[in-house]
């Protein structure tokens, strides 16, 4: 039974006319989005810049309310009173992508980590320190010492983020939600806060969400990906599969835009046209403007998720027998078209 599963979790934000016109417009953000999220395993959620990868993981938190769906914490629906809310809270944990603004500068390291274990009451007065300092340990900032009375201004991007989710493993979670939580570090120091998800994943038995916008290291951390475009899921799979044959064009775009351990911002993407506005999503596929093979049916109708292989769906009319493929269609190969 999966730590966390979301089913058909769907948000719309309302947009704010400025102007005569009452026409009431949303933005689909997240469009009937289901997942689940087993303990001890890595799922990535890999996209572009505004497909919606934050906007799930806020859903995920209950940080914003869904338009419409659920979410279930070992099988059982998420209550919405206040004593389930806190709960909640404490279980499902979420590392944001900036470690300075998440951490209070005029504050210790003690300080984080001390005061969640006393609201939470999982420390007492006198093994407080023992037990902060052992949070530290359990991120690797060792020895102890060396951070406990430090300030935030007094660490690295890396030693900062170790904090931050020091302080989250403080109220024993069973979920990390990590929204790109290695974008903003020193490429130097992002592969040993990957690695550091990966030894909390197996160690703690945590499920982790890694949210993203480098399928490369999507490849190199998760044990499941999920493609998201405009909102949707379009591919999803075991990482390897998903990285070594994607069968959805717009995975194999994401692919072809080659990853650069350089780069600190997402990529501009090559080839054909730019995302979608998500106010007037494109009908069909919404991908099909931008798509080499787009069919007649793939502005008509949106294309439900299709077995490609084993575990790996694609939401794409391609794989549709009902459809005939062009000429060279992207196979399971490669990165196929030259897109
Ligand atoms: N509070 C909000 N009100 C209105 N629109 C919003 C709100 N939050 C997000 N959006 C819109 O929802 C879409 C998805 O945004 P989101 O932040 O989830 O994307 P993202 O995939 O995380 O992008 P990035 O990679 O840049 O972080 C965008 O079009 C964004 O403008
Ligand atoms: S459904 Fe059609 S437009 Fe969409 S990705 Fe597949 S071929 Fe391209
Ligand atoms: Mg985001």
């Amino acid at each position: 039974m999966p730590a966390l599963e979301a089913r058909h979790l769907t948000k719309h934000f309302p947009v704010h006319q400025i102007g005569p016109s009452r026409t009431r417009q949303v933005v689909h953000a997240v469009e009937d989005i289901s997942l689940a999220l087993p303990e001890a395993t890595v799922t990535a959620v890999v996209g572009e810049s505004g497909s919606g990868k934050s906007t799930l993981a806020r859903l995920l938190t209950q940080l914003i309310a869904p338009t419409s769906g659920e979410l279930l914490l070992d099988g059982v629906p998420v209550g919405s009173s206040a004593k389930a809310r806190r709960e909640y809270t404490r279980l499902v944990h979420l590392v944001l992508q900036d470690p300075f603004s998440s951490l209070n500068a005029v504050h210790s390291v003690r300080y984080h980590l001390e005061r969640p274990l006393k609201l939470h009451k999982r420390a007492g007065r006198d093994d407080l320190d023992t037990k902060a300092r052992e949070l530290l340990e359990r991120v690797s900032l060792s020895p102890s010492e060396r951070f406990i009375d430090k300030y935030p201004h007094e660490l690295s991007g890396g030693q900062r983020q170790r904090v931050a989710i020091a302080r989250g493993l403080a109220v024993e979670p069973r979920v990390l939600l990590a929204d790109e939580p290695v974008s903003m570090l020193d490429v130097s120091i992002r592969l040993g806060v990957l690695n550091l998800l990966d030894e909390l994943r197996e160690r703690e038995r945590l499920a982790i969400l890694y949210v993203t916008h480098d399928i490369a290291s999507a490849r190199y951390l998760a044990d499941t990906a999920l493609v998201m475009y405009a909102g949707q899921v379009v591919e999803s799979g075991p990482a390897t599969q998903i990285t070594d044959a994607p069968a959805h064009p717009y995975t194999q775009l994401l692919l072809s835009a080659a990853p650069d351990p350089a780069r600190t911002e997402p990529p501009v993407l090559r080839g054909r046209g730019a995302p979608p506005s998500l106010v007037n999503p494109p009908s069909g596929c919404r991908f099909h403007p931008r798509c080499p093979f787009a069919m007649a049916i793939c502005k008509e109708a949106a294309p439900p998720p299709l077995p490609v292989a084993t575990d790996q769906v694609a939401a794409c009319w391609l794989h549709s027998a009902e459809h005939t493929a062009p000429a060279d269609p992207p196979t399971a190969a490669g990165t196929g078209a030259d897109l």
